[in-house]
């Protein structure tokens, strides 16, 4: 695999290969075998798990890291993220790890077709995609399920701004999986038709294996500056109350993709609650990002 930009761009084949790759990483069945790598992580958005855990891959895999500050970077003087990443590869970089706010900004830089830039990894793109976590989130099912064929899957939210919800639910469709969604009706995307269908939060909630809640993006929702949001009438309507959360069955997995506006999305007693695998997660990005850091390493 020559970039990992777009879970979708892949065969379930290919996915199945990565979720059993990171796996064996976490078991220890497989070690990193080439170590010598260098790879640049530049996040020109925050984050706390995704960078911090393809940092732990890196060094997991024995590979040299450059770390880039965007802020102290010279894209503050104007320099374009193309001439930024052909200068990282004319140092020796040869990987690159990025979250920019634009969407799709990976595809301008392949179409260069440039033997100067590194080899590119899509650590999240404006509310385009978020490939490594949607592979996290595909290891955590398949490690509880061991399949994802008519699995019953939830997600609710803020579906409208989220990354994660449209990686999840374009290639969860394709695994087989039964996908509804509850939230605003407002932050409902009409074409999220194409993938499942809307439901009221309350609907079916016993039928569920997997419930994902996703954060409220105050920093995408320029509306919210502007109406009367609610953090508690909106936790009554779409978040996860001790009341759903009983009405969950015991194999039920409760899934969100961190951070989490405790209280808001999920009562604050809920995310560490038995059915939560929010932390989980957190620890199987590491063993899906060694396994993205491994297939784009092989190509
Ligand atoms: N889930 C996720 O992408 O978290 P960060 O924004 O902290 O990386």
């Amino acid at each position: 695999m020559e970039n990992f930009v777009n879970l979708n761009e892949l065969s379930t084949s290919d996915i199945q290969a990565l979720i059993e790759r990171a796996l064996e990483f976490k078991s220890g069945a497989a070690q990193p075998t080439q170590t010598n790598h260098m790879v640049a992580n530049l996040f020109f958005e925050n984050s706390t798990r995704t960078h911090s855990s393809f940092q732990v891959a890196e060094l997991k895999m024995g590979w040299q890291q450059i770390m880039i500050d965007p802020q102290t970077s010279s894209t503050k003087k104007g320099e374009s993220l193309s001439d930024t990443l052909k200068t990282l590869g004319a140092l020796g970089v040869e990987f690159a790890v990025i979250r920019h706010s634009l969407n799709d900004w990976y595809q301008p830089l392949i179409a260069e077709h440039s033997d100067l830039m590194p080899r590119l990894i899509n650590a999240g793109d404006g509310n385009g995609q978020h490939p490594s976590q949607s592979l996290l989130d595909l290891v955590t099912m398949y490690e509880e399920f061991g399949h994802f064929d008519g699995l019953n899957v939830r997600i609710v939210g803020d579906l409208a701004h989220s990354r994660v919800a449209r990686s999840n639910a374009e290639v969860l469709q394709r695994l087989g999986a039964n996908i509804s969604f509850s939230g605003p009706k407002s932050w409902y995307p009409a074409d999220f038709d194409q993938f499942g269908i809307y439901t009221e939060l309350d609907e079916g909630l016993e039928d569920l294996d997997v419930i994902m809640f996703l954060r409220v993006q105050h920093e995408r929702i320029a509306e919210i500056e502007n109406t009367d949001f609610s953090p508690l009438s909106y936790h009554f309507d779409f978040g996860l109350t001790q009341d759903r959360y009983d009405h969950l069955k015991d194999t039920a997995i409760i899934m969100h993709p961190a951070p989490v506006n405790r209280d808001v999305e999920i009562a604050d007693s809920l995310v560490e609650a038995p059915k939560s695998r929010i932390f989980q997660q957190m620890t199987n990005g590491v063993y899906a990002r060694m396994a993205i850091l491994d297939a784009v390493e092989k190509d």
